[in-house]
């Protein structure tokens, strides 16, 4: 009897110790605090970590697709009809960006290292040969034509000269062409009288395989938060056609990195350097890929809006107080002056008035925002598309009976998709780390599942050994009294 009730006893001790653990635990938040801080160790550029190894050689492949717009009705575009293109691609390449010739410094808070990219055609994943032909807006003549808009005199002679070669305002040239270089006859010739003048141009002219300058990251080592985020860049500017000194600001992450333990609220700063100034995204949804739960974050309407909308956005009107309207962002002074306009693909976000201009264009929100995908926890990238058009400005220049009676329009030439999805081995291995976090968590909340069920046997218990001592006959007149 003694014993029986011992046990009896012992078990509604265990219940309120379990009850007061599992509560105290879930209150101090102990295991959350525990896991976050295992995480902020792991996740520090230090040579030996995961993070590190995956820092230098990112495992997940990176592609950038290319679809370009074909201008289906050139003659009538110079007589002052609506351009009508035909979007034709993708054209994909492969892209590899490893970390090179990696110093540490200041005892490991910094970490200095180029970034060459390289791009290499992936035939079975493109729609056609890179030797496909594109029919659209002749940049480098528009480039001349805006610059000499105002001085007659060259202008005429300028006009003359591409009358003669037959050159003008639209000019065909293949996807591998336009996207990696080809002499320019118009260039070739104006090089003559100006030797600066570089007559290979190309979207991205002396991009592949070459080095946009040396960065330098934080570590993380200091500030978790400050992980694989950039504190220094300094941007070649002779590199290419397409870039310039002036464009070299530079902020947040260049690449697949952020930093542990994203919260909901957190500002995401992103892709800068095509840009020439960095755009944020923000948390819109929460998505599970591969099995991974991550937060979507996406550059909100604002960053686009009009001056009317969001007065911040002062500075996407260049020069000040030239504003295009929503959704369009003047890269001009970056692309050495030439009238180069970048916006969301098919305009998706911009005035509805750019999409009405030029037939063909169907914006649509989930083949062109631009949208990344974050495991919240890790910081790692669990999907990204980067998504941006290039389009070129185009006027009616009176010198210049090329230009025809052109309409003024901002005319798409190619939008880009470069996207990132986690690879199967480091999802497993994230699988692995998500699973671990939810048994830990849980453990709290199982103490306390745990005290209730001893809990309950404990009264059980309780109850059947009243039973046997009284009859229910004789308890009756007790309830009932
Ligand atoms: C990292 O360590 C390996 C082996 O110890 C060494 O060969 C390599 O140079 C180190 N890398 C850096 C960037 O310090
Ligand atoms: C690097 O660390 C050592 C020892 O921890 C310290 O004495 C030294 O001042 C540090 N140097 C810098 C540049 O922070
Ligand atoms: C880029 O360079 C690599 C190696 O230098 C080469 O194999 C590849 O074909 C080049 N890609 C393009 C698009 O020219
Ligand atoms: C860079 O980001 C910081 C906030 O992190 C912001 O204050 C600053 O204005 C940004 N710089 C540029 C050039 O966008
Ligand atoms: C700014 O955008 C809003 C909404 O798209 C539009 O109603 C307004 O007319 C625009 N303002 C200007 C000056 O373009
Ligand atoms: C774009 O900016 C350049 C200089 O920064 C300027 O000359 C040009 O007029 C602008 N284009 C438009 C369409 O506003
Ligand atoms: C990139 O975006 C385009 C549409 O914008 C889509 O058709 C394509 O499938 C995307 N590529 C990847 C690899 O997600």
């Amino acid at each position: 009897m003694v014993l029986k009730s011992c046990f009896v006893y012992s078990t509604g001790v265990v219940s309120i110790l379990l009850l007061i653990v599992g509560i105290a635990l879930v209150l101090a938040n102990v295991f959350p605090n525990v896991l976050k801080s295992a995480v902020k160790k792991e996740v520090i550029l230090k040579n030996g970590t995961e993070a590190f190894k995956a820092w230098t050689d990112p495992p997940a492949p990176i592609y950038m697709q290319f679809y370009f717009f074909s201008v289906t009705n050139p003659q009538e575009v110079l007589g002052g009809e609506r351009p009508a293109v035909v979007e034709i691609g993708p054209y994909t390449y492969r892209e590899y960006r490893p970390m090179e010739e990696v110093v540490f410094q200041d005892n490991g808070t910094k970490v200095a290292a180029v970034n060459p990219k390289t791009y290499i055609f992936q035939p079975n994943m493109s729609r056609g040969p890179e030797s496909d032909l594109i029919r659209t807006v002749n940049i480098p003549a528009m480039t001349l034509m805006e610059k000499f808009k105002d001085s007659h005199w060259i202008a005429s002679l300028i006009s003359a000269y591409m009358t003669f070669n037959n050159i003008g305002l639209f000019s065909s040239h293949t996807v591998e062409e336009l996207l990696w270089g080809y002499e320019d006859p118009l260039l070739k010739e104006a090089k003559k009288f100006d030797s600066t003048i570089d007559d290979f141009v190309g979207l991205f002219y002396k991009s592949n395989a070459s080095s946009d300058g040396e960065y330098v990251f934080f570590t993380g080592q200091q500030n978790y938060t400050d992980f694989a985020r950039v504190d220094k860049w300094n941007g070649n500017s002779s590199l290419n056609w397409w870039t310039s000194d002036e464009c070299n600001m530079i902020n947040g992450t260049n690449g697949a990195f952020f930093h542990p333990i994203v919260t909901k609220d957190e500002v995401l700063y992103m892709f800068s350097s095509d840009l020439c100034r960095s755009l944020y995204a923000l948390h819109t949804e929460d998505v599970t890929v591969k099995g991974i739960p991550g937060y979507r974050f996406v550059p909100p309407h604002e960053v686009f809006a009009n001056l009317t909308v969001n007065p911040a956005n002062a500075g996407f009107c260049v020069p000040a107080g030239n504003c295009l309207g929503s959704g369009l962002l003047n890269i001009s002074s970056c692309k050495q002056g030439a009238p180069i306009i970048m916006s969301s693909p098919h305009f998706y976000q911009a005035d509805e008035k750019f999409a009405q201009d030029v037939f063909g264009m169907k914006p649509k929100k989930e083949q062109h925002q631009t949208a990344i995908d974050i495991n919240p926890l890790t910081g790692i990238v669990l999907q990204a598309a980067k998504r941006l058009q290039i389009n070129v400005y185009v006027e009616k220049i009176p010198y210049f009976s090329q230009t025809g009676n052109v309409r003024t329009v901002v005319f798409p030439v190619v939008y880009l998709n470069e996207s990132v999805l986690i690879d199967d081995a480091s999802a497993k291995k994230l699988q692995a780390i998500v699973l671990e976090k939810n048994v830990v968590e849980n453990v709290p909340f199982m103490l306390i599942g745990l005290g209730i069920i001893f809990g309950g046997l404990f009264l059980f218990l309780m109850c059947r050994q009243k039973v046997p001592e009284s009859t229910v006959a004789e308890r009756e007149p007790l309830l009932s009294s």
